[in-house]
């Protein structure tokens, strides 16, 4: 099996192993990345360490890897990986005490860290034509959800609870705004205006949603509105999608119990993942 790299090594995964003390095993306290890589080049990688660089910052983890070694290990990773669409984990913990405090050890533990690749297990295509549902769920979340946290058990469980009712994603509601996915950015065009969470503490500031507001901006053809899509509104929308590193723009034609639109995949949704789609092969990183 591939190498990963774990604390400096390149190591077989089953030789990856943690300490029972470690903090991102006792309190979640770490944080991650998932940087995509379609025909083995890398997609995004910029935008998601610095990503990576702010969710360490904000929590007072110092980056343990300059960029320059970063993307050392995401090209290698890819390359050895041997599929064509890639999909590279980072996790960065704060590192293992014996002893259990809740507070930052001072002075600071050497961080965990690991990095590894597997391939991309895409969507069947019938998602991509027909669409899929998604579920509405309470937003169970802390207030710092543009932290990439290892701390995912109220978006696991929304996930899990939309398996159950045979959707593809759960959308977290909050004080009657819906905002994001359990693992996805949220769209939906209303009265023929795009609509997207605005970035702040209660979304993650998606890479794939960022990249796809600014293309939208740039065409200047679609109404791109960044702000707050209260629950009740989402059951007017003609279209809504849901976009991430992973799965691009999901098509989502049914909410609940009730179709989205048409019920069916929709023009805007159409256009734009064909653009982007377009983006991801033309770019680099
Ligand atoms: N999740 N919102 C949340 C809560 C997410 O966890 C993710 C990504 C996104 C989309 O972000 P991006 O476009 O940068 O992938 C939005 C990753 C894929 C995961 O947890 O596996």
């Amino acid at each position: 099996m591939q190498a990963v790299y774990f604390n400096g090594r390149w190591i077989a995964p089953e030789e990856a192993n943690i300490s029972a003390f470690d903090r991102g095993f006792l309190f979640g306290d770490g944080v991650y990345e998932v940087i995509p890589a379609f025909n083995r080049r890398l997609f995004g990688a910029g935008a998601h360490l610095d990503r990576l660089t702010r969710s360490l910052d904000q929590i007072d983890i110092q980056d343990p890897l300059t960029r320059a070694q970063w993307m050392d290990v995401l090209v290698r990773l890819v390359s050895e990986c041997g599929a064509d669409d890639v999909s590279i984990y980072i996790q960065v913990t704060r590192g293992a005490t014996a002893k259990r405090d809740h507070a930052y050890p001072n002075p600071p533990l050497p961080p965990t860290v690991l990095a590894s690749a597997s391939a991309i297990v895409p969507l069947s295509a019938e998602i991509f034509t027909k669409g899929a549902k998604a579920i509405t769920v309470p937003d169970l979340r802390w207030g710092r959800c543009d932290i990439k946290s290892v701390n995912l058990l109220p978006n696991i469980m929304a996930r899990q609870q939309a398996v159950a009712a045979g959707a593809v994603e759960a959308i977290m509601v909050r004080e009657g705004i819906a905002l994001e996915g359990a693992a996805s950015n949220l769209f939906a065009v209303i009265d023929d205006e795009l609509l997207t969470a605005p970035l702040g503490p209660h979304i993650l500031g998606g890479v794939t949603r960022n990249r796809l507001v600014d293309m939208v901006k740039d065409q200047g053809q679609i109404p791109l509105l960044e702000v707050p899509i209260p629950f009740d509104r989402l059951f007017d929308a003609t279209e809504v999608f849901m976009t991430s590193s992973t799965r691009d723009l999901l098509p989502i034609t049914r909410i609940n119990a009730h179709p989205v639109g048409t019920g069916k995949v929709g023009p805007i949704w159409t256009k734009l993942s064909k653009a982007f789609t377009k983006l991801k092969q033309q770019r680099e990183t």
